[in-house]
């Protein structure tokens, strides 16, 4: 059998470990994933001892109590910190998850975070989502119309054909999904994955989009859609509560009966 390990420099190692100074009796013990591709080291997990008399509800609060008053190196991506940009999407005690709505609460112990798994990291918490964006881009995610300028004013839907984007259109793309499936780990380079089959299906759903069928013909390839096994992790994972797997079939249900 074939014995993998990883090379030396990318194993993580034991990082620093932060007391708690507050004198708090409720501390969670919180360990974080950290790497800066500046100091030439292996990734480490430092902890830290948070205390939590003081500290918001969500676990982005966390990060952020960590950063303001024990670690200000510590890099992670948010915005709105409401659960809609999408930007602080990372592993929670083992989960694909946004941090900024996920509740600290729910976890008992310890605390894990890590990047999103199977990409690139760019600095600690932050993983490269390049790939991923270029993707989205080779979709199309915009309206395809062949109408003039004067009469695109306005393209009437019915409340049915409206009704059609519902579960699509509130994606954010914080590929939570992607990022969990097994499928695109080992062939993200040419499937398109969750995230982005899902965004395809919302172009080729909407009733005023005049390019189905060539949108239908450019996902229908072995590689960039086919990869899908209906393993279900992405459904499973997103943070919004999409079914990017009930995408993903309806794509390959419109293309074996077109
Ligand atoms: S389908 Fe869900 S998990 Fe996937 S990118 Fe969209 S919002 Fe995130
Ligand atoms: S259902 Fe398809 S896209 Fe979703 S995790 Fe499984 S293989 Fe990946
Ligand atoms: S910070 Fe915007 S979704 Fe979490």
């Amino acid at each position: 059998m074939a014995d993998f390990s990883l090379s030396n420099n990318s194993k993580i190692v034991k990082g620093k470990y932060y007391k708690d100074k507050t004198g708090s009796k409720n501390i969670k013990k919180v360990n974080v994933y950290r790497w800066n591709p500046e100091d030439g080291k292996n990734p480490r997990i430092d902890s830290f001892e948070v205390d939590m008399d003081n500290c918001g509800p969500k676990v982005l609060d966390i990060l952020f109590k960590i950063k303001n008053e024990m670690d200000s190196t510590l890099t992670f991506r948010r915005s709105c910190a409401h659960g809609v940009c999408g930007s602080c999407a990372m592993n929670v005690d083992g989960v694909n998850t946004l941090s900024c709505i996920k509740s600290h609460s729910d976890i008992k112990g310890e605390l894990n975070i890590y990047p999103l798994p199977h990409l690139k990291v760019i600095k600690d918490l932050i993983g490269d989502l390049s790939n991923l964006y270029k993707q989205y881009e080779s979709i199309q995610p915009w309206l395809k119309t062949s109408k003039t300028d004067t009469e695109k004013q306005e393209i009437l839907q019915s409340q049915n054909e409206r009704a059609k984007l519902d579960g699509y259109y509130e994606c954010i793309l914080c590929a939570c999904c992607s990022t969990s499936c097994p499928s695109y780990w080992w062939n993200g380079d040419k499937y398109l994955g969750p995230a982005v089959l899902l965004q395809a299906y919302r172009w080729i759903s909407d009733s005023r989009d005049e390019e189905k069928k060539e949108r239908l013909k450019k996902v229908a390839d072995e590689l960039k859609l086919y990869r899908c096994h209906t393993i279900m992790n992405c459904t499973n994972s997103c943070p919004k509560g999409l079914n990017p797997a009930k995408a993903i079939g309806s794509i390959k249900k419109m293309l074996a009966t077109s």
